[in-house]
């Protein structure tokens, strides 16, 4: 009798959460130096950026009106359920490759290849986005200062004379060369930032209070709820970054007890600054002055005479969304090992450097396939996609959660999701809402850059995963030892 496994036993072949956590024990891990405060900076640091200082104007203008308080909460709502089911998958299974190990963990190879692939655009891409929203801000500070940069330097094809976006690619090598250079100083770094950015985000709402003129909330929701629910599936890139915090779990020091904390503090505090800034904004504002703005919350101080607020929130906005880049592009390099590691992307991109202790390989590709990105995708078209991929991802690990509950119920679980499996059903509810307001073209472009990477599955990683080359385990120590 033939004993070989089916195509389908293959491609739903999953490893155990005992055999995941073996690949990356001792000498070759990577350095475990963050702790719980670090964790909460990270997040933060991943979190507010170009969707609470851009996005919100069109979100506003376009979709919600006033009514985007609503949207971000119930944006709010959905990372909030999403981000119970993380932490105990990151508590469970402490490893760089976030939700794609925990779906290899959970529902078998090929989820966790697509679920992989999906980060990748979720990482990927918002970095590109970041970095364009990054570039918008700084040309508009130095245009302030008196240097003045050529469009063709500052622009994507196609949009005003442009050829190149610099700044964007620049930014991102700088940030790519600090995170090669370790975590330890990569942290710290955020966390300076990060003390600046929400001390910018509470300038704002210490000083807009007193400018709110209650005129501008009526109408509260001129789209109805189907403009406020639009208007969630656009901000909801605001939230994106708190997920991150699980691509650290290698590195943390106490990851049962600091994985959760990072990721669901992070979360409650970014969700009340998001309401609170919404309210302010479309508060001092009417909401239809916001359509066009590229610096919505600048624009808003100065809207109410208040110039050099606006000065001091676009310095904010550069720090803040410096380190969104920082922190996810830190996230994509992890995730690239991870899936290296197991051999579902070629294995040399899992070397670890001997000294730094840093994946040098997989940071240098990530930098310079998003610094190509970023130079030449404007930002609007990039967005949509990033929000459907990591809505994507959100479900799958909410699946993840309840399917492990039933067929692994014994395993140590150092944070236990609540109320399964209702909280991750209500996670994946929100998400799929989410995902159904989306544009049909964001649908669209979704299916192809799925069907892009099951062509590359096919090729690649379906031959050479790990564990259908047992020996290579062997190979993985040698190439990490001779680099
Ligand atoms: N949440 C991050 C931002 O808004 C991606 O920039």
């Amino acid at each position: 009798m033939d004993d070989a496994p089916s195509l389908r036993q293959r491609l739903l072949r999953t490893r155990s959460v005992e055999e995941i956590m073996s690949c990356c024990a001792g000498e070759h891990a990577l350095k475990k130096v963050i702790g719980p405060i670090e964790l909460i900076f990270f997040g933060i640091g991943a979190i507010i950026g170009t969707g609470i200082f851009v996005i919100t104007g069109v979100a506003a203008a376009d979709f919600a009106g006033p009514g985007l308080v609503f949207s971000f909460m119930i944006a709010g709502t959905a990372c909030l359920f999403a981000a119970l089911c993380y932490a105990e998958f990151a508590t469970m299974v402490p490893l760089a490759g976030s939700a794609y190990t925990y779906s290899y963990a959970s529902l078998g190879e090929i989820w966790a290849w697509i679920i992989g692939w999906d980060l990748i655009l979720e990482y990927s891409v918002s970095i590109a986005v970041v970095a364009v929203g990054w570039s918008g801000y700084m040309n508009s500070f130095l245009t302030e200062i008196g240097v003045v940069l050529p469009p063709a330097l500052v622009n994507p094809p196609g949009i005003e004379g442009g050829v190149i976006n610099l700044p964007a690619i620049l930014i991102i090598a700088l940030i790519t060369l600090l995170l090669i250079s370790g975590v330890k100083g990569s942290a710290r770094v955020n966390t300076a930032i990060v003390v600046a950015k929400i001390s910018v985000v509470l300038f704002f709402i210490a000083l807009g209070v007193f400018y709110i003129d209650p005129a501008n909330w009526n109408p509260f929701l001129p789209f109805g709820w189907s403009g406020v629910l639009a208007g969630a599936a656009i901000v909801f890139f605001a939230y994106i970054g708190f997920d991150a915090v699980s691509t650290a779990a290698e590195e943390v020091r106490n990851p049962g007890r600091d994985l959760p904390i990072g990721i669901i503090v992070s979360l409650i505090i970014c969700t009340i600054l998001y309401i609170v800034v919404a309210a302010i904004l479309t508060g001092i504002v009417p909401y239809s002055l916001l359509a066009g703005t590229s610096a919505p919350v600048a624009f808003a101080l100065e809207y109410v005479g208040v110039p050099w607020g606006a000065e001091i929130i676009s310095v904010g906005a550069v720090l803040g969304i410096t380190s969104v880049m920082l922190v996810l592009l830190y996230g994509q390099s992890r995730i690239f090992f991870a899936m290296a590691r197991d051999g579902l992307l070629p294995r040399s991109f899992a070397k670890v450097h001997p000294t730094l202790r840093t994946p040098v390989r997989a940071s240098l590709l990530v930098g310079a396939v998003t610094a190509l990105l970023a130079s030449l995708l404007p930002l609007e078209s990039m967005a949509e996609l990033v929000n459907i991929g990591t809505l994507a991802a959100f479900v799958i690990v909410s699946v993840g959660i309840i399917v492990l509950r039933r067929t692994r119920p014994e395993l140590p679980r150092p944070f236990r999701c609540p109320l399964v499996p209702l909280v991750p059903a209500l996670a994946i509810g929100f998400c799929l809402a989410l995902i159904l307001a989306l544009p049909t073209v964001t649908h669209l472009r979704f299916v192809v850059w799925l069907a892009i990477g099951l062509v590359i599955y096919a090729l690649y990683g379906y031959r050479h995963a790990h564990y259908r080359n047992p020996g290579s385990a062997g190979d993985d120590r040698a190439v990490q030892e001779n680099e």
